[in-house]
């Protein structure tokens, strides 16, 4: 097995390793304890949406296996654990009635984390928006955003004093721009104007929810998950650069501009601003404000070129071929330099506070053989990008954590189950976990950090 021990020596003492997953993907029981649908249980069931027309009706059972599951993150030698909440489960119409059942199965868990000493990573929206919201257009209108910041103060007034950190949203890109420009996420719009109003709504749901959080509970750490894309240009003339900055202002400056600058990019304002909601008098201030850490996400590297076809719609950017070898099973390019250029180049743009890597990891379907995953190119991927986070820390970046996405196998959206991401294999059949080869080798690194910081 490659050697964790030369790679653990390069980290800080107080180095937080962890596991992540999100609740659609993992918790099923959808109809238990007065949850109602949200958009993925409705966007999973009609056709050609996902995969198999998989869906999260059982996913990984969590929902029942919470303390098992918990066991296993405690066997995993790891300190954090980031989980999602299910909105529609503590608000199950988004507005109105509050469901103290949903809110009694967090409350469970977070106490068996903290019997476990695993310390509590919570994320508030991870994409299962409450179906009944989308009667006023779901994030396309304002009044979700007010609905969201409520959300967020009830979770908070429950559950906060047993929070070591919480974050708004995990990747605004996907439930923005995935799920109303591009259609492949619920709900599977193809609409700029649906797509830009959901842009400023999201930027101002996290700004109230963070006024929500600093007034119910003071003292936990608020941030906001982004996967950033490392956009790389595909190759050096000026079309392609110039379509490159176009690219990191629509991928990125979108959220990380109101959020770390109170500003949408010049050029996307240039180019569609006349198409956006109103952004009222106040609503740069509280998506601007200070935040105590930030996650970032990162899988793959972006390549651009421009797309020179009369009338392409802005950013006006293609796909560019892939430069390495290396593919994980789901398609995506492996390559970790551009994680650290990534970095450099956000640390460079905006003021940014201390850094997470809240999720990373690789799909590889490997099966079971004899018990045994031998998932060679997934612990490759980790030695490889993790270190990248250990340059990122000597060069004094401020990344004070990593988050493995993910725990285990799990509902992949709109991939549905083929797609595995696990450090732990699940067998969707029986329900049984298996403990994949890169899933020893995390063990084996987490086991060398001091818990309990
Ligand atoms: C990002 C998302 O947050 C997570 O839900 C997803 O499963 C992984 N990336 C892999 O695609």
């Amino acid at each position: 097995m490659t050697d964790s021990r030369s790679l653990a020596s390069r980290f800080p003492g107080d180095f937080l390793f962890g596991v992540a997953t999100a609740s659609y993907q993992i918790e099923g029981s959808t109809k238990a304890d007065g949850r109602k649908p949200s958009i993925w249980d409705a966007f999973s069931n009609m056709p050609g949406r996902v995969h198999n027309r998989d869906n999260g009706d059982v996913a990984c059972d969590h929902y029942n296996r919470w303390e098992s599951d918990l066991d296993l993150i405690k066997d995993m030698g790891v300190e954090a654990y980031r989980f999602s909440i299910a909105w529609p489960r503590i608000i199950p119409e988004g507005t109105g009635r509050i469901n103290e059942k949903g809110l009694d199965f967090y409350d469970r868990l977070i106490d068996g984390c903290k019997a476990r000493g695993i310390k509590t990573y919570a994320t508030l929206y991870h994409w299962d928006l409450p179906l009944a919201l989308m009667g006023d257009g779901g994030w396309a209108a304002r009044s979700t955003a007010y609905a969201f910041q409520r959300y967020a103060k009830v979770v908070m007034a429950r559950l906060g004093d047993r929070l070591d950190a919480v974050a708004t949203f995990n990747e605004p890109w996907c439930s923005v721009w995935l799920s109303h420009l591009y259609g492949l996420h619920a709900p599977g719009e193809r609409n700029m104007e649906a797509a830009l109003a959901a842009m400023h709504h999201t930027n101002l749901a996290h700004g109230l929810a963070v006024e929500a959080i600093r007034h119910v509970t003071p003292n936990v750490p608020v941030g906001l998950v982004l996967n950033a894309h490392s956009v790389i240009p595909g190759s050096d003339s000026t079309e392609d650069k110039a379509a490159a900055e176009r690219a990191f202002d629509f991928h990125n400056g979108a959220f990380f501009g109101p959020v770390f600058k109170k500003e949408y990019p010049a050029s996307l304002l240039e180019a569609l601003g006349g198409r956006m909601p109103a952004v009222e008098a106040g609503d740069l201030e509280i998506i601007g404000q200070k935040l105590d850490w930030w996650g970032l996400n990162y899988y793959t590297p972006m390549r651009v070129t421009a797309d020179t076809t009369e009338g392409a719609e802005y950013p006006a950017t293609k796909a560019a071929a892939f430069v390495s070898k290396t593919v994980t099973d789901i398609g995506w390019e492996v390559f970790s330099p551009a994680m650290k250029s990534l970095v450099e180049e956000l640390y460079r743009r905006y003021d940014l506070p201390d850094c997470y890597v809240t999720e990373n990891g690789a799909c590889d379907n490997t099966g079971i053989v004899n018990g045994e995953i031998d998932d060679q190119m997934r612990l490759d991927y980790y030695v490889d990008h993790l270190s990248v986070v250990a340059d990122l820390i000597k060069d004094g970046y401020p990344m004070k954590g990593y988050f493995a996405w993910s725990l285990m196998d799990n509902f992949e959206w709109a991939e549905g189950y083929r797609m595995r991401f696990g450090l732990v294999h699940v067998d969707y059949e029986t329900q049984e976990r298996t403990i994949k080869k890169s899933g020893k080798w995390y063990r084996e690194l987490a086991a060398q950090f001091p818990k309990g910081n």
